[in-house]
């Protein structure tokens, strides 16, 4: 099979740059959306460019909006615990949110919010073409496996054409936020960090096979592997 060629030296100040531009970007749009307005800092997302997984939450809350960056509060705390568990800092992923900007209260982002900062996430998960997106909690697993519960597809691998975007790598998991009032979902969530690295070690070394139904697909995590499920009712709510 195939690997992903490596071209990491070759595409880094590329991608850098390239984040950089769009970070530039987003910050001088102060009328994209009414959140930008009550803002006190966009919270673009960080880490590297080429990461090859990057996490997805819901938007900034009140810290995130006060240093302009995502999760440092206490759901930050077990993100950051869970990736050193699999070996991984912050500086080694990206870590990004579907809405830039602090919704008043920390209320819940409307569809109508998402949808009109989904341009800058998109051209986000472009550039840095991670190996697999991780969307965390309901309102990220939402923009991109519309319909679903997170409660059913969590620690799930789905392949899935999005719009705009082409085919890409999902594995859902919990919000850490929520995982601090259930914390009877700590196991779940830690059970799913720990298949990141696997994931990514196998889809790099299986890259025909990851494209080879032409994007949508639901995968069961069996062990080592990652194997397409037979149930086409399933696979159907994908399409
Ligand atoms: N919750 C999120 O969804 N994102 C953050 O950046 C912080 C908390």
């Amino acid at each position: 099979m195939e690997k992903r060629k490596s071209n990491q030296k070759k595409n880094q100040p590329n991608k850098q740059s390239k984040l950089g531009k769009l970070n530039e970007e987003m910050e001088q749009s102060k009328s994209c959306c009414h959140l930008a307005g009550v803002r006190t800092n966009i919270v673009p997302g960080e880490g590297s460019a080429e990461a090859k997984v990057m996490f997805i939450g819901e938007g900034p809350g009140q810290k995130e909006d006060e240093l302009g960056r995502p999760f440092v509060g206490q759901a930050g705390q077990l993100l950051n615990e869970l990736l050193a568990e699999i070996g991984l800092e912050r500086r080694n992923v990206f870590i990004a949110n579907v809405l830039k900007c602090r919704p008043p209260n920390n209320r819940d982002p409307l569809p109508e919010e998402v949808e009109t900062c989904w341009p800058w996430l998109r051209k986000q998960i472009e550039i840095i073409d991670p190996v697999v997106i991780v969307p965390l909690g309901r309102h990220a697993m939402e923009r991109f496996l519309p319909g679903m519960k997170i409660s059913q597809i969590r620690g799930k691998v789905m392949r899935r054409n999005v719009p705009k975007l082409g085919v890409k790598v999902f594995m859902p998991t919990y919000h850490p936020a929520a995982v601090l009032y259930h914390r009877e979902w700590l196991g779940a969530l830690r059970e799913d960090f720990r298949k990141i690295p696997r994931i990514i070690e196998h889809l790099e070394s299986n890259l025909e096979e990851s494209v080879e139904d032409g994007g949508n697909g639901v995968f069961e995590w069996d062990s080592l592997e990652i194997q397409p499920v037979k149930n086409r009712q399933e696979q159907g709510k994908l399409l």
